[in-house]
């Protein structure tokens, strides 16, 4: 935009009081609201096929484009050289006119309105003379959900079809009706995927840590009625700082996601994002499409053998609701055979026909032969009982083994089974085998070419590097070491980490970065400053590979794996002289690199993934340094802490500045989990996976430990077998390191030193965001004191000091 035209636009600011004739805005100009925070305009969506124009609301204030808001969604202005449209008041209504005439959109307001105004909260409303506001945008939300953005049970909140298509997708999240005491996503305004559980006061119930979100006030008056109402407010982290931009979105594939604006790196920070497992969205990937909440490809969704999806181009960029077909538009065929697709649950609108017991399980094929319309059966062994598939089935997952044992085949052509073998091959690289194929020729394309000059590059680089002593490994050397990246040990906010075995038989780890941000250049220095941080409690980087879009760091194998492994009350336990070696190593890392190393390094995220454990359980922290060298996206790496409020330090989701006190945080987070041995968020035992509500462990815990009863906190596998001197020492450092107030939180010199016993450790106060958890009046939970391995259970609301328990336990003996 010409600067003299932002001039002009300054002027247009707060309000336009207009004849009917003249346009609020055309296609070239905009509308800003009074402290420049949003603009409205239209946009085009980059990326999207067709050269439709919308008019929208996006910040003005962030260099990323982002919407807020879309007028015309499900009919945009084609755009076209010969052709002007503009936005007016028109007969009292706000319209989209196109040559002056046709209206495409307007609103639908009654009472006559002569003003139009862009609000700073990035409303957009209608005046009328009197000054009485006749619409508003916030009436009519898009896909975010902005502060003071009023939800009732008239609100929808639907994402876009796509990340480049603004049409209404088909997850939304709205009010729960009839009652109006929760929130819930639905699928195809209908089918309730995932829901908030109900409304308790201050929070809601499957979110108990909603309440320590620091500068978030929700509001919700009038629950469980009509007139329910829900909207909420930010406060500036300090005095006289502005607020920081924030919005919830939905997302094109059916989750709802938290995003603060972060300055510091000029982009959004993604911290919150339900349902966690993306797979649990209904429908996402359409009919006979497979989800896959573990894939390594960015899509989730595969379709099943023999099949491909209907539209390729929707499937690529995200959009997965149109699901597959048979394999090259094969006809219904009688020579048809049956794909088995093996024990899975399903959804869909579907019927079944001709059960039958008893019959044979050709009998039941030949019958959905005969039916152009059936899709595939399913069968029972051991019952003999059969059915025939009609219509659509979607969700597709894997069913754990003891429920029934029907088998689900699906019918595809005779020729597609032939190509299994190359279609499993294209499967695993791309998703689809023509894309495979694609990708194969542009590689050996890339290879070719690039040939003689990743040659002269590596020369170049044994003269470059020459002082440190990390390896620079080739592309092919660590696929034969990690054959062919076939044995995974995990996978992280950058990337999976494979096992490898060097030619010298020393074993390593494989980190594969994802999407690595920046150049080769930087990539290089990141890694050299890396490389030269050593210390006994960091794991060690030996080596890396940079070549063409790999890029690939060699680290020193450890034997016994995260320690989020021992956190799991199914998995090993660890002795307390373990634990209390581990959170003293852990504290010593932390301490050299924000307190020795040259330059201070700030990890960003600490939790027990990260923490690994050598052969004889020296605790060795991974990943530092990284959160810089892909390109300073954070949002990723907080993407990875569970996408929950209360695992990150408060200044994190404030937008405020973020120093090595984060870590210190985010450590105290872990030593908590360390005592107890058991996970900071997790979900209540008898509730199935991702449904009801969710245990927070950290509010009970610090409290427990600020009035002295430490030994509730400690895990009770350990019987009596740990020095309480040290679990209480280690207990109140935990507290001091996750106070709400970063000046209150010790330094990780401090915390070293208090561990060791060198620096009394005085009683912390309890640290207010996680107590108002437990002081007020919120579901929260509790542990039995059985000393039989109870697991956790729930608890009513707390009056005061009595806790009542209530729900079920589950003895673990
Ligand atoms: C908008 O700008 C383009 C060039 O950027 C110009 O060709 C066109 O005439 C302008 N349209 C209006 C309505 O001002
Ligand atoms: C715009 O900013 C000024 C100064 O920061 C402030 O006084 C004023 O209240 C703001 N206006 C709105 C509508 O937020
Ligand atoms: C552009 O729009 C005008 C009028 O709306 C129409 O007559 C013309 O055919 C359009 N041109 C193209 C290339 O679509
Ligand atoms: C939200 O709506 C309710 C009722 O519709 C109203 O009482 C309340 O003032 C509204 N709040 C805001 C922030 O607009
Ligand atoms: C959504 O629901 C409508 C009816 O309300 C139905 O016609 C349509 O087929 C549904 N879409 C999907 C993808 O299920
Ligand atoms: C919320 O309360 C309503 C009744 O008030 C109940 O029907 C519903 O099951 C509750 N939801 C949850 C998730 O507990
Ligand atoms: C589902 O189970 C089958 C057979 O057990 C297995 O081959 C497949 O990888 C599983 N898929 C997922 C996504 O877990
Ligand atoms: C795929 O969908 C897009 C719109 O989302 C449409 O433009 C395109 O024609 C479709 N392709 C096929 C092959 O149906
Ligand atoms: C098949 O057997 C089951 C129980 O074994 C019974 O419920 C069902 O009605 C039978 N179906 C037919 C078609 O006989
Ligand atoms: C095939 O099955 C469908 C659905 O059950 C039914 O409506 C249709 O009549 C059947 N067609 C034939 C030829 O049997």
């Amino acid at each position: 935009m010409p600067p003299s035209l932002l001039f002009g636009l300054s002027l247009l600011t707060f309000s336009l009081s207009l004849s009917s004739s003249t346009p609020v805005i055309t296609q070239n100009t905009t509308l800003l609201s009074p402290n420049r925070t949003f603009e409205l305009g239209f946009f085009t969506p980059p990326g999207n096929p067709h050269p439709y124009s919308y008019l929208g609301i996006w910040y003005y204030a962030i260099p990323t484009r982002s919407y807020v808001w879309v007028a015309n969604r499900k009919n945009p202005v084609m755009f076209n050289e010969s052709s002007s449209f503009s936005v007016s008041i028109f007969n009292g209504k706000l319209v989209i006119s196109v040559d002056q005439g046709f209206h495409i959109w307007e609103t639908d307001n009654v009472e006559h309105a002569t003003v139009v105004q862009l609000l700073e909260n990035g409303n957009l409303v209608l005046v009328s003379n009197e000054g009485k506001t006749v619409w508003q945008s916030f009436d009519f939300p898009a896909d975010v959900w902005l502060p003071e953005m009023n939800i009732t049970k008239d609100q929808l909140i639907t994402c876009w079809r796509s990340s480049s298509d603004p049409s209404p997708g088909l997850f939304s999240l709205r009010l729960k009706p009839p009652v109006y005491g929760e929130f819930e996503l639905v699928f195809n305004n209908s089918i309730p995927y995932w829901s908030t559980g109900n409304w308790t006061g201050n929070s809601f119930s499957g979110i108990p840590e909603m309440t320590v979100t620091y500068i978030y006030k929700f509001w919700f008056v009038h629950p469980y009625t009509k007139a329910a109402s829900f909207w909420y407010t930010v406060i500036p982290p300090e005095m006289g700082l502005k607020p920081p931009l924030t919005h919830f979105r939905v997302e094109p594939g059916g989750q709802v996601r938290q995003y603060t604006w972060f300055p510091q790196i000029e982009n959004w920070n993604m911290f919150w994002s339900q349902p966690e497992n993306r797979c649990r969205v209904y429908g996402l990937c359409g009919n006979l499409g497979f989800c896959n909440s573990k894939s390594l490809m960015p899509l989730p969704c595969e379709c099943l053998n023999g099949f491909e999806p209907v539209n390729l181009s929707d499937w690529e960029s995200g959009d997965f609701s149109g699901g597959c077909k048979r394999r090259g538009d094969e006809k219904c065929d009688k020579k048809d055979v049956f794909e088995e697709v093996g024990v899975v649950n399903y959804d869909g609108i579907f019927n079944v026909e001709f059960v039958s017991n008893g019959t044979s399980r050709s009998s039941c094929e030949e019958f959905c032969l005969s039916n152009c319309s059936c899709i595939g059966l399913y069968y029972n062994e051991r019952t003999d009982s059969c059915g025939n598939l009609y219509g659509s089935i979607l969700n597709l997952r894997n069913m754990s083994l003891d429920s029934a044992m029907e088998v689900l085949s699906v019918r595809v052509g005779r020729g597609s089974v032939v190509r299994k073998n190359k279609w499993k091959i294209g499967v695993l690289i791309g998703g689809v085998s023509g894309l495979a194929l694609g990708l194969a020729l542009v590689v050996l394309v890339l290879v070719i070419v690039k040939k003689k000059r990743t040659r002269k590059r590596r020369e170049e680089e044994e003269a470059v590097y020459p002082v440190t002593n990390l390896k620079v490994f080739s592309f092919k050397e660590l696929h034969v070491a990690t054959k062919g990246f076939s044995e995974k040990l995990g996978h992280g906010g950058f990337g999976a980490v494979f096992r490898g075995e060097l030619s010298c038989s020393s074993t390593v780890a494989v980190k594969r970065l994802e999407r690595p941000g920046g150049g080769e250049k930087e990539f290089r220095a990141e890694v050299c400053t890396i490389g030269n941080i050593q210390h006994v409690n960091l794991v060690r980087l030996r080596g890396f590979c940079s070549e063409n879009s790999h890029r690939l760091l060699v680290y020193d194998y450890m034997q016994n794996g995260p320690l989020s492994v021992f956190l799991r009350r199914d998995g090993p336990n660890l002795r307390w002289e373990v634990r209390y070696r581990v959170a003293i190593g852990t504290a010593r890392a932390l301490a050299y690199l924000h307190e020795e190393c040259r330059d201070c390094i700030i990890h960003c995220d600490i939790k027990p993934e990260n923490i690994l454990l050598d052969s004889d359980f020296t605790a060795k922290v991974s990943d530092f340094g990284l959160a810089k060298l892909i390109g300073r996206d954070f949002s990723r790496v907080l993407a990875t802490m569970r996408g929950t409020w209360g695992y990150v330090a408060p200044e994190w989701i404030s937008g405020v500045a973020i120093t090595a006190k984060a870590d210190v945080y985010s450590y105290g987070m872990t030593l908590l989990e360390i005592i107890g041995g058991r996970r900071n968020v997790e979900p209540l035992a008898s509730a199935p996976a991702g449904e009801g509500e969710n245990w927070f462990f950290p509010p009970w815990a610090a409290r427990q430990i600020v009035e002295g009863n430490v030994a509730a906190v400690v895990d009770d596998r350990l019987g009596d077998a740990y020095d309480a001197a040290e679990a209480e020492r280690v207990g109140l450092v935990a507290v001091w390191c996750i106070q709400d107030d970063e000046s209150m939180r010790p330094t990780m010199g401090t915390v070293v030193k208090m561990l060791e016993g060198v620096v009394e450790v005085t009683v912390p106060p309890p640290p207010k965001l996680l107590q108002a958890l437990v002081s007020g009046d919120s579901f929260c939970g509790d542990r039995a004191d059985s000393g039989h391995g109870v697991s956790s259970g729930r608890l009513e609301r707390i009056s005061h000091e009595s806790i009542q328990v209530s729900g079920n336990f589950i003895l673990s003996h």
